[in-house]
């Protein structure tokens, strides 16, 4: 079964999602979130297929602190990528966690049209486009506007 936008169903997920969601699922493991209490796992495809994890990392000075998915973007643009297919999002939450809006918009730079899989630990699923999630973005042709 496909699963878009807001239907949060336990599904079947195919060989690739599983392996993406286990890179995501050990990131969480190791996520920083002694304030919170809400770890997040990200795994972040490229084109060229590089998978690059993340967790969050937060801080004691709490607006220093740092979401899954923008620790593996930063993780793949320094090892050199610069497209990004998909990507994979974990919690522990029974509800799948959509990207935060910093990070949809820290994507849309890169990927305008990246395939975001958030799954829950019982295996639900929530997909979407991320043209979907950010619409009308501010994206790098929006500068050569002046
Ligand atoms: N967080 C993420 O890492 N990714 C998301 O998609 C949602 C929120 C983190 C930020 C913070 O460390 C904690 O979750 C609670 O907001």
């Amino acid at each position: 079964m496909s699963v878009h936008g807001a239907s949060h169903h336990a599904t079947s997920l195919t060989p690739e999602l599983e392996a993406l969601r286990a890179v995501a699922d050990h990131a969480r493991h190791n996520a920083w979130c002694p304030y919170s209490h809400f770890p997040v796992g990200a795994a972040l495809v490229s084109d060229d297929g590089r998978v690059f994890a993340g967790c969050n990392v937060e801080n004691a000075s709490y607006p220093a602190g740092t979401c899954a998915e923008r620790v593996a973007l930063g993780t793949g643009v320094a090892a050199g990528a610069r497209r990004f297919t998909r990507v994979v999002i974990t919690s522990a939450t029974h509800e799948p966690t959509p990207p935060c809006g910093i990070c949809r918009q820290a994507l849309v730079e890169f990927s305008p049209d990246l395939d975001i899989v958030a799954i829950s630990p019982d295996g639900r699923v929530a997909r979407w486009s991320l043209s979907d999630l950010l619409p009308a973005p501010f994206t790098p042709a929006s500068l050569q506007n002046v």
